[in-house]
């Protein structure tokens, strides 16, 4: 168990493909999984969405106005050194591409998390003590030949182009078209995994969720876009602003994308995306894990 004050728990697994073509040298299949702890002594305020049945949270006053101050000197000052493209398009149109962490800068950052990641740590800590949940993340890193996909992410942007807001709409994962490795189930008296497609939290079935939390320049306005834009089935658009220190969970085989940027011309600005691809493997067959992560950030 962790004390209020100290480093968050986290112990690394490994996990099992099921899909020969992640099977490649890039790819790093462990997960790391937060250790549960009992109290948290924060208070936040939520904001929720429901996009056709599946959930999306805001999590406003979170952090401290100090840790605040931290993530942003840390994102100003610690290299995002590889590019991003938002598509496999974007480089015809000539997009300015974002900047991302590289595996060895992402593994730092991991490892030794700004105060305020290891206080976000520290509720998917407290949300596993209080969902009844193990809460980990994804592997590591899964890459086939072409693409590769980190359960940790960065984002580093100082503008986004409207093609690029178009083109990058995407799901971070899909359980209901299939999953590249195995869940363990929890619950079951014999050794057995959950079935390779399942319902996104659905009873008995683990919960895969995106958390998100923006950092921005001192000069950035939400005004300014790259917010991230979600979607229903109907393309009925719900945008979430990008505000220094918001917190974003979403189930992430919604899709969605990073809004255009309205910089005005002249200013230089930024914005940061810190993103955790997470799964909430149950420990008991009720209630579903989708019921109890809202009973559990609305009664915070
Ligand atoms: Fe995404």
């Amino acid at each position: 168990m962790s004390s209020l004050t100290g480093k968050a728990i986290i112990h690394k697994e490994s996990i099992s493909l099921t899909s020969e073509c992640y099977n490649t040298p890039n790819t790093i299949p462990l997960a790391f999984c937060f250790e549960p702890i009992l109290t948290l002594n924060r208070n936040f305020t939520l904001e929720h969405h429901a996009i056709d049945g599946k959930d999306l949270f805001v999590l406003h006053g979170y952090f401290s106005d100090q840790e605040g101050q931290n993530l942003r000197e840390f994102s100003e000052t610690t290299s995002f050194s590889q590019k991003i493209y938002g598509s496999a398009e974007s480089t015809d149109y000539g997009e300015i591409p974002a900047k991302m962490m590289n595996g060895k800068e992402r593994w730092q950052f991991f490892a030794q998390p700004p105060s305020a990641i290891n206080a976000l740590f520290k509720l998917f800590s407290f949300l596993s003590h209080k969902m009844d949940a193990k809460v980990l993340t994804l592997p590591w890193c899964l890459s086939d030949q072409k693409t590769s996909s980190n359960c940790v992410a960065t984002n580093f942007l100082t503008e986004n182009a409207p093609k690029s807001a178009k083109l990058g709409k995407h799901q971070d994962y899909n359980p209901e078209s299939g999953l590249a490795f195995a869940i363990p189930c929890l619950y079951s008296a014999e050794e057995k995994s959950h079935p390779n497609r399942f319902a996104n939290g659905a009873e008995g079935r683990p919960l895969m969720i995106t958390v998100m939390v923006y950092a921005t320049a001192e000069n950035f306005h939400s005004d300014y876009g790259m917010g991230t834009l979600f979607y229903d089935r109907e393309e009925k658009e719900i945008k979430i602003d990008c505000r220094h220190m918001q917190i974003v969970f979403f189930e992430g085989d919604i899709w969605h994308t990073i809004e255009e940027s309205r910089i005005p011309q002249g200013l230089e600005s930024w914005r940061v995306s810190y993103v955790f691809k997470l799964i909430f493997n149950p420990k008991k067959k009720k209630p579903s894990l989708r019921n109890a992560l809202y009973e559990q950030l609305r009664s915070h």
